[in-house]
Order: C-alpha cells, then sequence, then structure tokens
C-alpha cells in the first residue's frame, strides 16, 4: 500500500471500560514489533472520557496516543452539565480530538459550532481529526462536493495550522453499514478536499487525509491504490484489538 499511510485513528464511541486498557497493550505490542510499521506512523485510539487519564498515564508509547471523541465549545468551564470542554481533555492527557463526526453533527453540532469547537481545541494544543461527508440522499442528488466543500469552508475563517488538523472523510451512509464506496469514488473526493484544502491552506503542507466508514481488515485493501490517502478511521473495528491489528497488518500487506 502507499507508503504515505500513516494513522490509523481508532474510534471507540460510547463503548470501553477500564479493564480494555490491556487491548492499548495489545495493539502497541504488535505495532512494535511489526517491523512494516515505520517509527513515523501513528496509532490514535480515542476513547469514551472516562478512559481517558488512566490510558494517558499508563500507555507510554511513541506509537499510541490518547484521543478524546468531542467536547463543549465553551472555552472556560461553566454551567454545562454533563460536558467537557478540550481543556479538561487536554489536562486528563487526550492528544487529539474527532470533531464533527456525523454522530454529533446529527445531535446538533452546526459548523458554526465545529469550528468554535475546533478554535478551542486547537487553542489548548489538541490535534484535531475534523470529519466531513455526505449523507445518502446528497450522494444520490450528486451533492456531494458541495456539501463536503460547505462543511470545508469553516476552516477558511480562521488561520489554522494545517499540521494540527487531520481531515477524515466519512461517508455518513458508510459509518456503521457495513457498505463501503468504490475505490475511485474515494479518490475522486480525496483529491477534491486536497483542492480545497490548497485553496484554504495556501501552503506547501496540507492537512493529512484519511478515510473513514465500515473499514475493516477485508476492505482495507480496497483503498491500496489511492495515493491521497494517508490513513483511516476505524469505528466498530477499533473495539477489536484483533481486527484493529489485521487492518494494519493487510494495509502492509
Ligand atoms: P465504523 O465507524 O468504522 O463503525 O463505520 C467509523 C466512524 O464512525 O468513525
Amino acid at each position: 500500500m502507499t507508503n504515505k499511510l500513516k494513522y490509523f485513528i481508532g474510534n471507540w464511541k460510547m463503548f470501553g471500560n477500564t479493564a480494555d486498557l490491556k487491548k492499548i497493550y495489545q495493539i502497541n505490542r504488535f505495532c512494535s514489533s511489526f517491523k512494516k510499521f515505520k517509527k513515523s506512523n501513528k496509532v490514535i485510539m480515542c476513547v469514551p472520557s472516562t478512559l481517558i487519564y488512566l490510558f494517558s498515564s499508563k500507555v507510554k508509547s511513541k506509537i499510541i496516543s490518547i484521543g478524546a471523541q468531542n467536547c463543549h465549545f465553551n472555552e472556560v468551564e461553566g454551567p454545562f452539565t454533563g460536558s467537557v470542554n478540550s481543556s479538561m481533555l487536554k489536562k486528563v492527557g487526550a492528544k487529539y480530538i474527532i470533531l464533527g463526526h456525523s454522530e454529533n453533527r446529527l445531535e446538533g453540532d452546526t459548523n458554526k459550532i465545529i469550528i468554535r469547537k475546533i478554535e478551542i481545541a486547537l487553542k489548548n494544543n489538541l490535534k484535531v481529526i475534523f470529519c466531513i461527508g455526505e449523507t445518502m440522499q446528497e450522494k444520490l442528488k450528486r451533492k456531494t462536493f458541495l456539501i463536503l466543500k460547505k462543511q470545508l469552508r469553516i476552516l477558511n475563517k480562521k488561520k489554522f495550522n494545517p499540521n494540527n488538523i487531520i481531515i477524515a472523510y466519512e461517508p455518513v451512509w458508510s459509518i456503521g453499514s457495513g457498505k463501503i464506496p468504490k475505490s475511485y469514488y474515494v479518490k475522486n473526493v480525496l483529491k477534491f478536499i486536497k483542492k480545497e484544502c490548497k485553496k484554504i491552506f495556501k501552503k506547501k503542507y496540507l492537512p493529512a487525509l484519511l478515510y473513514g466508514g465500515s473499514v475493516n481488515a477485508k476492505n482495507v485493501r480496497n483503498f491500496s491504490s489511492i495515493n491521497e490517502l494517508n490513513g483511516f478511521l476505524i469505528g466498530s473495528a477499533s473495539q477489536s484489538p484483533k481486527k484493529f491489528i489485521d487492518i494494519i497488518r493487510n494495509c502492509y500487506k
């Protein structure tokens, strides 16, 4: 597979407990001994907020970092029942954060809210995994590029450092459905995202680009010809160390 592949990001969603620390150790052991896994490659496990402190204090590995999955948009602490903000997540050891995930967009995260979250997260030195993607309806209406452009446009409003942003293209219809787009479709979309990023960042260095949505050990090879791809955002398969390890292994076959 392309040597540009660098990131294997897990999104545990609302699953997991403290005993699952052993899953992280298992993945770490594999990556440390797998010769094809380069030093510059990274595994980032975005776990529930309840596990960040334990996992980040126990896992002292250059390969694996612990990330969060979402946060409140308020910069300082406040009366927001049930919420945590990015500064709190950073303080307990998160290094990355997923923002703009379609499951959170469904719960009410608008582009306006997401840009605020991105801004504050970056201010707190969290690297942002920014998710974008179209619904099936939008795809059928051939609106994919239009939707992605709108979602990306929010990055234009601020002068963000592209080094601190990873963009995950996740077609909403693919998340948790077992359906994946054809590889030429993903390639075209990533090319489009890259073109838009060039306009936004006006720099040589652009954010890394990931694909996410029903990635598993079998279908991961379908993406092998996509040069624009820098890695994967993996949901349900990331909760099983075996499945996650098989994805990494199959990428390098
Ligand atoms: P999935 O989830 O791999 O289970 O489809 C991906 C995601 O939600 O990031």
